[in-house]
């Protein structure tokens, strides 16, 4: 393997000194991007780009061609997890996901059980392949789903607005409820530390729904299924650590919480305030976010000073990844982001003088 020539996103998770603030978009390899559409007109589907490793890899470099970001992530889904487990994932058009055999009655919930990893071994490949088409420039972040997050896709049989299967069961039949998460979570930490030991350098927990929960039901249904699979990754790989990023989208009452969990970093969305962020957490983890993704529609000049805005509030010092509350918009312009990247890189670097 190269070595790396840019470790400024590994230093600023680990709260090392950088020279600048190192920035990467959740979702940054999209729709937004013509070549990224080309490409998947080619494959025919998302999942043809998730499955080949040859598109996968093309399109996690697409958007690294035309800006200098500071990490690539792993193109792949969070659902490709419960498609391993048998539910039978598909992309009904202009409807998102959904789940043929969704966990709808008891025998299903327990009948599930930990996959196969070779079922995933796709990924696996993938990331592995866009190491080597890497070379070195920056690190590759591997993700999975939270198993609070899957849960609820794989009870819900899809997206929802309500989460009320998921709810009732929590409420109704919680023993249910643990089991899927438990299944859940030893199924993400297999799946993680295979794409650790396939490459990955940086691992994100993307859990979307967490913020959906009540006080106490996000720390017993969400916060401690992520611990257990924190509890165990894989932290050293080829000799260097290998930090973990929690996001709880809405999760911004529990940072103090989050901090606990042995992650290295927690992604903020774009309610939170970053200086209060920073001083609850303090040095325990670093701090990840949070333009909000919607102000990537204004002018550029706006967009400049939004990005002033948030490194003034995160202040001086290392430990800051810059990034969107959440995925970027589809509807993005391309140059947007062009103004964007330049302003993270050259505004931040006024608060990593010595
Ligand atoms: O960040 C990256 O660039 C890596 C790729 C990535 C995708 N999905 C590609 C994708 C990542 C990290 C994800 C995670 C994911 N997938 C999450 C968690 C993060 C979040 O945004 O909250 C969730 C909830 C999903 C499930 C999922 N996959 C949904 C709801 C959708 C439909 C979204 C939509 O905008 O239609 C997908 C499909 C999907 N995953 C697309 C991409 C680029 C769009 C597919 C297309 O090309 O049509």
């Amino acid at each position: 393997m190269s070595p790396l020539n840019n470790d400024t996103f590994l230093r600023a998770l680990l709260r090392q000194p950088t020279d600048y603030t190192p920035l990467w978009l959740m979702r940054q390899a999209g729709r937004y991007l013509p070549e990224y559409r080309a490409t998947r007109a080619r494959a025919g589907s998302f999942m043809g780009l998730c499955t080949s490793p040859d598109y996968a890899t093309e399109v996690t470099l697409q958007p690294l061609e035309r800006y200098p970001l500071d990490a690539a992530i792993l193109f792949s889904d969070i659902l490709t997890v419960p498609d391993a487990m048998g539910l039978g994932l598909y992309f009904a058009e202009g409807e998102g996901p959904k789940f043929e055999r969704p966990l709808r009655d008891e025998a299903a919930i327990r009948a599930l059980a930990v996959p196969d990893m070779a079922e995933l071994q796709y990924v696996f490949d993938a990331v592995a392949s866009i190491r080597r088409a890497l070379d070195g420039r920056v690190p590759l972040i591997g993700f999975s789903g939270s198993p609070f997050t899957l849960a609820c896709y794989m009870i819900e049989g899809g997206g929802s607005d309500t989460f009320s299967r998921v709810k009732t069961l929590m409420y109704d039949r919680p023993e249910l409820l643990h089991h899927i998460l438990a299944v859940n979570a030893d199924t993400v930490a297999a799946y993680l530390n295979r794409q650790i030991a396939a490459g990955a350098q940086a691992v994100q927990i993307f859990d979307t729904w967490g913020g959906a929960l009540a006080y106490g039901k996000y720390q017993e249904f969400s916060l401690a299924y992520m611990k257990r699979v924190i509890d165990q990754l894989v932290r050293e790989h080829d000799g260097r650590r290998v930090p973990v990023i929690v996001f709880t989208k809405g999760g911004g009452l529990w940072l103090e919480d989050i901090a606990d969990s042995g992650c290295d970093a927690i992604g903020l969305d774009w309610t939170m305030d970053l200086a209060a962020a920073r001083r609850r957490v303090g040095d325990r983890v670093a701090l990840q976010g949070n333009f909000d993704p919607n102000a990537l529609f204004a002018r550029p000049e706006a967009i400049e000073a939004e990005v002033g805005r948030l490194l003034a509030s995160y202040g001086a010092g290392s430990g800051h990844v810059f990034n969107l509350g959440h995925g970027i918009s589809q509807f993005t312009p391309p140059e947007h982001v062009t103004a964007l990247v330049d302003a993270v890189h050259r505004l931040s670097r006024a608060y990593h003088s010595v």
